[in-house]
């Protein structure tokens, strides 16, 4: 995730910029910047990789500026690079900003910005927003006396730029012809300002701002603070002062490493909501009923001629692709199959021009998935990525792709990029449905119905103590049974390997129908069986199979459809939200990521760094 930092007063910024920028360096970045406002020119300092890379050359100009911005990018649009680091500036170098989030609309304003003579310097959407500004405060700027821009200006020229920018953003900027201000705005993308004597910082998050102030204020989704030496003052766009409440700021570092929460993976699953309203941001179009994929732009005329899709991943992604496999087949009519890459790769696939093969993967750079997309660009398929991290080797090696966009993904377990990837998923089989003849009445509900998704997982998050005690209740049984159908059965392999993944419990996951085949003669008093049973179109097979378990004296903890009475009755239940049975396992992987999270807290285990695993399982 990037990070922001900024700072103005009576202090030089260097120092407190390239610290918080260490504050921040946890959440993930590929790059990093700075830009002081010194003797009014700013001079900006980038580097490919690590804030000490930074640091080191900042060394060999150390300054007295007394306002800075600085920022860690983790790249979404345009691949890491120097150029692409933030901060970004104007034409002549009057502007400086710095931003979170993504800007939809960045194309059409780069190209209108081109058009009137604005020269880019590198391939990100933020660098819109310097040229943006630049435009607004030369308009406000030929109504100032002697070129001067007056403090108003400014701040009108930035609400001018923001008006005109869609998507998500957290934008910190500086100008030259007005040093004794900075200007920030938040929409989705969080923005904290540290209040000092003398001095103001802000930052993406608090954890930058700890040992430096005790006071702070949060900003909210369509606020703009102006900040200075005397202090801040915090509008709305149209420039109505907001009082707003300052709060202590009491954090301890590790705490202030994971944003608040204990561990990274416990992050993770509480930014589900935010990480999948990212992945779908842009892609939908509901009013028709389809999904807009620029990744695949280019191979839009290929992908119509396929008649056979291959998913080739591993662990969470392999299961992310289980579920996907689904969704083709009942929503894009595409024949579709998943391989487990580290087999996929030693069999003799039979592969051609008509089959396309989708690399699903978090990292970019499992050596078992990048094998397997080799094999078949050699057999001449079509080879798609669905990646979370940008220029990652999958990326660069697929024909095309479509990222997550989830931020990165810090915790060995993974949690947000399954459910990012199975709104890539559920987008790929909208836009690839739209074309085969799913109708625009279904394509309508099922974007309408993905937009409520991020509403109902804030709504799934809201029972985590109720899950922490059910995990308690668990903790110590010697086996666990993961059962579920169809759209849910991946669910319950994915369940399965989170609590072995990081509780080190025996754990299976099974279809539940396979249950008479075997596995119910494990059924006693030791085993609970997790059953997925949402009201859907195999319920009923589902009751029957838990009326089984129960016959033989096994536990149930269900994950059931909110209001299922009978269910409560039953067995232990952890309810979600009704939504459409293809979108049923982003909400019911959520209990389950929580159930095996609390149970290994329970065991006392390293939560982020479990035993014998890597994040990225980069050799065979
Ligand atoms: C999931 O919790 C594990 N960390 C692991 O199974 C992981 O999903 C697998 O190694 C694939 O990684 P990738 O998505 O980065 O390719």
């Amino acid at each position: 995730m990037c990070g922001i930092v900024g700072y103005i007063g009576k202090r030089p910024a260097q120092d407190f910029l390239l610290e918080g920028l260490k504050r921040l360096e946890y959440r993930g970045y590929d790059s990093a910047g700075i830009a002081l406002l010194d003797n009014g020119k700013i001079k900006t300092v980038k580097a490919l990789g690590k804030v000490a890379e930074l640091q080191l050359k900042m060394e060999r100009s150390t300054s007295s500026a007394m306002a800075g911005i600085a920022h860690t990018r983790w790249a979404t649009h345009g691949k890491p690079s120097e150029k692409n680091a933030h901060p970004h500036i104007d034409c002549k170098g009057d502007v400086a900003v710095v931003h979170n989030g993504i800007i939809e609309n960045y194309r059409e304003l780069k190209e209108a910005l081109g058009k009137r003579g604005h020269a880019f310097r590198s391939e990100t959407d933020t660098e819109v927003i310097a040229h943006l500004l630049e435009e607004e405060m030369s308009a406000q700027g030929r109504s100032a006396s002697g070129g001067k821009i007056r403090e108003v200006d400014f701040e009108k020229a930035f609400v001018a730029m923001l008006k005109q920018l869609k998507g998500a953003y957290g934008i910190v900027a500086m100008a030259t012809k007005n040093p004794e201000i900075m200007l920030a705005a938040r929409l989705s993308s969080p923005l904290v300002l540290g209040i000092g004597q003398e001095e103001m910082f802000i930052a993406s998050d608090a954890s930058a701002l700890v040992g430096d102030v005790k006071r702070i204020v949060y900003l909210d989704d369509n606020e703009i603070a102006v900040i200075g030496k005397e202090g801040y003052v915090v509008k709305t766009l149209s420039s109505r002062k907001r009082e707003k409440e300052e709060l202590p700021l009491e954090w301890n570092k590790t705490v202030a490493e994971h944003s608040g929460y204990a561990h990274f993976m416990l992050k993770e699953i509480f930014e589900q909501p935010k990480s999948f309203a990212d992945a779908l941001r842009g892609r939908l179009i509901p009013g028709e009923g389809k999904a807009r994929l620029g990744g695949l732009r280019t191979v839009e005329k290929r992908l119509r001629s396929i008649n056979r899709i291959v998913i080739v991943s591993c662990g969470t992604s392999y299961h992310s692709a289980l579920v996907g496999e689904y969704m083709l087949e009942e929503y894009a009519g595409i024949k579709a199959e998943v391989e487990m890459a580290s087999e996929f790769r030693y069999r003799k696939p039979l592969l051609d021009k008509k089959t396309a093969v989708i690399a699903i993967s978090q990292s970019g750079e499992t050596a078992d998935t990048l094998a397997a997309i080799r094999e078949a660009k050699e057999k001449g398929a079509l080879v798609l990525g669905i990646v979370n991290v940008v220029g990652s080797t999958i990326a660069r090696e697929t024909d095309a792709g479509v990222y997550c966009h989830a931020g990165p993904e810090i915790s060995v377990a993974s949690t947000k990029a399954f459910t990012s990837q199975l709104a890539i998923l559920a987008l790929l089989s909208l836009y690839l449905g739209r074309q085969r003849g799913l109708t625009l009445v279904m394509g309508k509900r099922i974007a309408k119905e993905l937009l409520q998704i991020p509403k109902y997982m804030e709504r799934v998050l809201t029972q985590a103590k109720a899950i922490k005690k059910l995990a308690k209740k668990y903790a110590k049984q010697a086996h666990y049974l993961y059962l579920g159908r169809k759209y849910n059965y991946p669910n319950a392999l994915e369940g399965a390997l989170k609590i072995k993944e990081i509780a080190y419990v025996p754990a299976q996951g099974y279809p539940t129908g396979e249950m008479k085949h075997g596995p119910i003669a494990l059924i006693d008093a030791s085993v609970v069986s997790v059953m997925i049973m949402p009201k859907d179109s195999v319920y009923e097979k589902n009751v029957s199979g838990m009326e089984e378990i129960l016959a033989r004296g096994g536990k149930i903890l269900a994950i059931a459809t909110d209001g299922d009475a009978m269910l409560a009755k039953k067995a232990d239940v952890i309810f979600i939200p009704k939504t459409l049975e293809m979108l049923t396992p982003l909400l019911a992987v959520i209990p389950l990521q929580l159930f095996a999270y609390y149970v290994a807290v329970e065991r006392g285990y390293d939560i982020d760094k479990p035993r014998n695993l890597a994040k990225s399982v980069t050799v065979e």
